[in-house]
Protein backbone atom coordinates (compact mmCIF):
# COMPACT_ATOMS: atom_id res chain seq x y z
CA UNK A 1 0.00 0.00 0.00
CA UNK A 2 1.12 3.45 -0.27
CA UNK A 3 2.74 5.47 2.13
CA UNK A 4 2.76 8.79 2.64
CA UNK A 5 4.61 10.97 4.82
CA UNK A 6 2.81 14.31 6.89
CA UNK A 7 4.33 16.51 8.96
CA UNK A 8 2.29 18.93 11.54
CA UNK A 9 4.85 22.28 11.72
CA UNK A 10 5.74 23.87 14.89
CA UNK A 11 2.55 26.49 14.55
CA UNK A 12 0.26 22.80 14.61
CA UNK A 13 1.95 21.48 17.30
CA UNK A 14 2.70 24.66 19.35
CA UNK A 15 -1.93 25.52 19.11
CA UNK A 16 -3.13 21.70 19.80
CA UNK A 17 -4.07 20.59 16.68
CA UNK A 18 -1.74 17.36 16.28
CA UNK A 19 -5.11 15.63 17.48
CA UNK A 20 -7.27 16.94 15.10
CA UNK A 21 -4.90 16.70 11.60
CA UNK A 22 -4.51 12.57 12.94
CA UNK A 23 -8.51 12.41 13.48
CA UNK A 24 -8.96 13.08 9.68
CA UNK A 25 -6.74 10.87 8.58
CA UNK A 26 -7.77 8.16 10.84
CA UNK A 27 -11.12 8.84 9.75
CA UNK A 28 -10.81 8.64 6.16
CA UNK A 29 -9.18 5.01 6.65
CA UNK A 30 -5.64 5.77 6.13
CA UNK A 31 -3.02 3.80 8.86
CA UNK A 32 -0.97 5.63 10.79
CA UNK A 33 2.22 3.73 10.14
CA UNK A 34 5.17 5.75 11.66
CA UNK A 35 4.95 8.78 14.21
CA UNK A 36 7.50 11.26 16.03
CA UNK A 37 7.49 14.28 18.00
CA UNK A 38 10.72 15.74 16.86
CA UNK A 39 13.10 19.29 17.49
CA UNK A 40 14.32 19.28 13.66
CA UNK A 41 18.09 20.22 12.96
CA UNK A 42 18.79 22.85 10.56
CA UNK A 43 20.12 20.60 8.35
CA UNK A 44 16.81 18.21 8.46
CA UNK A 45 14.72 21.24 7.57
CA UNK A 46 17.27 22.67 4.94
CA UNK A 47 17.29 18.83 2.78
CA UNK A 48 13.62 18.45 3.41
CA UNK A 49 12.82 21.56 1.11
CA UNK A 50 16.23 21.61 -0.73
CA UNK A 51 13.71 21.91 -4.03
CA UNK A 52 12.86 25.22 -2.58
CA UNK A 53 16.58 26.67 -1.97
CA UNK A 54 16.04 29.22 -4.84
CA UNK A 55 13.02 30.73 -3.83
CA UNK A 56 12.56 34.05 -1.36
CA UNK A 57 11.11 32.33 1.12
CA UNK A 58 12.95 29.63 2.16
CA UNK A 59 15.43 31.00 4.67
CA UNK A 60 12.46 32.18 6.79
CA UNK A 61 10.44 27.91 5.81
CA UNK A 62 13.75 26.92 7.40
CA UNK A 63 13.53 29.23 10.70
CA UNK A 64 10.04 28.24 10.28
CA UNK A 65 10.27 24.61 10.78
CA UNK A 66 13.27 24.56 12.93
CA UNK A 67 11.22 27.00 15.67
CA UNK A 68 9.56 24.27 17.61
CA UNK A 69 8.55 20.13 17.50
CA UNK A 70 7.26 19.04 14.83
CA UNK A 71 5.38 15.67 14.56
CA UNK A 72 6.59 13.55 11.43
CA UNK A 73 4.10 11.12 10.66
CA UNK A 74 3.34 8.00 7.72
CA UNK A 75 0.17 7.28 6.75
CA UNK A 76 -0.46 4.24 4.32
CA UNK A 77 -3.43 3.49 2.30
CA UNK A 78 -4.67 3.16 -1.57
CA UNK A 79 -3.75 6.87 -3.05
CA UNK A 80 -2.72 8.30 0.43
CA UNK A 81 -0.24 10.77 -1.28
CA UNK A 82 -2.97 12.41 -3.43
CA UNK A 83 -5.76 12.14 -1.12
CA UNK A 84 -3.86 13.44 1.89
CA UNK A 85 -2.71 16.76 -0.34
CA UNK A 86 -6.31 17.00 -0.39
CA UNK A 87 -7.18 16.54 3.08
CA UNK A 88 -4.38 19.36 3.55
CA UNK A 89 -5.58 21.50 1.26
CA UNK A 90 -4.17 24.44 -1.16
CA UNK A 91 -0.24 25.52 -0.41
CA UNK A 92 -1.91 29.12 0.42
CA UNK A 93 -4.76 28.95 3.47
CA UNK A 94 -6.43 31.82 2.27
CA UNK A 95 -6.78 29.77 -1.10
CA UNK A 96 -7.76 25.96 0.59
CA UNK A 97 -11.14 24.95 0.86
CA UNK A 98 -13.04 24.94 3.73
CA UNK A 99 -12.82 21.23 4.78
CA UNK A 100 -9.44 20.73 4.52
CA UNK A 101 -6.79 21.07 7.57
CA UNK A 102 -5.40 24.74 5.89
CA UNK A 103 -8.66 25.81 4.94
CA UNK A 104 -10.28 25.18 8.14
CA UNK A 105 -7.01 26.16 10.69
CA UNK A 106 -4.98 28.34 9.25
CA UNK A 107 -5.12 31.81 6.60
CA UNK A 108 -1.04 32.65 6.47
CA UNK A 109 1.25 30.63 3.69
CA UNK A 110 4.03 30.84 5.77
CA UNK A 111 2.17 29.56 8.53
CA UNK A 112 -0.06 26.94 6.79
CA UNK A 113 0.36 23.92 9.59
CA UNK A 114 0.80 20.94 8.32
CA UNK A 115 3.23 19.63 5.18
CA UNK A 116 2.14 16.55 2.49
CA UNK A 117 4.44 14.56 0.04
CA UNK A 118 3.20 15.83 -3.34
CA UNK A 119 4.40 12.54 -5.36
CA UNK A 120 4.97 9.02 -4.17
CA UNK A 121 8.77 9.58 -5.46
CA UNK A 122 8.80 12.70 -2.64
CA UNK A 123 7.41 10.55 -0.41
CA UNK A 124 9.78 7.73 -0.59
CA UNK A 125 12.45 10.32 -0.07
CA UNK A 126 11.06 12.38 2.56
CA UNK A 127 10.35 8.99 4.86
CA UNK A 128 13.56 7.52 4.00
CA UNK A 129 15.04 11.22 5.67
CA UNK A 130 12.81 11.67 8.37
CA UNK A 131 12.30 7.89 9.44
CA UNK A 132 15.92 6.98 8.70
CA UNK A 133 16.01 4.19 11.60
CA UNK A 134 12.74 2.98 8.94
CA UNK A 135 9.40 1.75 10.00
CA UNK A 136 8.65 -1.20 12.47
CA UNK A 137 6.60 -4.13 10.67
CA UNK A 138 3.24 -3.60 12.43
CA UNK A 139 0.00 -4.17 10.23
CA UNK A 140 -3.32 -2.85 10.65
CA UNK A 141 -6.87 -4.56 10.02
CA UNK A 142 -6.75 -3.83 6.66
CA UNK A 143 -9.56 -6.27 6.19
CA UNK A 144 -12.02 -3.61 8.18
CA UNK A 145 -10.85 -1.03 5.27
CA UNK A 146 -10.12 -2.76 2.10
CA UNK A 147 -12.53 -5.38 0.31
CA UNK A 148 -9.08 -7.00 -1.16
P1 LIG B 1 4.41 21.49 1.84
O1 LIG B 1 3.43 20.39 2.04
O2 LIG B 1 4.85 22.15 3.12
O3 LIG B 1 5.57 21.04 0.97
O4 LIG B 1 3.61 22.63 1.05
P2 LIG B 1 3.13 22.60 -0.48
O5 LIG B 1 3.63 21.37 -1.15
O6 LIG B 1 1.67 22.87 -0.49
O7 LIG B 1 3.88 23.88 -1.07
P3 LIG B 1 5.41 24.00 -1.55
O8 LIG B 1 6.09 22.67 -1.47
O9 LIG B 1 5.42 24.72 -2.84
O10 LIG B 1 6.01 24.97 -0.45
C1 LIG B 1 6.52 24.45 0.77
C2 LIG B 1 6.17 25.38 1.89
O11 LIG B 1 6.84 26.61 1.69
C3 LIG B 1 4.70 25.78 1.98
O12 LIG B 1 3.93 24.84 2.66
C4 LIG B 1 4.78 27.07 2.76
O13 LIG B 1 4.97 26.82 4.14
C5 LIG B 1 6.05 27.67 2.19
N1 LIG B 1 5.74 28.58 1.09
C6 LIG B 1 5.38 28.27 -0.18
N2 LIG B 1 5.16 29.37 -0.91
C7 LIG B 1 5.38 30.41 -0.08
C8 LIG B 1 5.32 31.82 -0.23
O14 LIG B 1 5.01 32.35 -1.29
N3 LIG B 1 5.63 32.57 0.88
C9 LIG B 1 5.97 32.02 2.07
N4 LIG B 1 6.26 32.81 3.11
N5 LIG B 1 6.04 30.69 2.25
C10 LIG B 1 5.75 29.90 1.20
MG1 LIG C 1 5.60 20.72 -1.07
Amino acid sequence: LEQTFIMIKPDGVARGLVGEVIKRFEQKGYYLRALKLKNVERELAEEHYVDLKSKPFYPGLVEYIVSGPVVAMVWEGKQSVVTGRKIIGATNPLQSEPGTVRGDFCIDVGRNLIHGSDAVESAKREIALWFPEGLSNNKPFLKWIYES
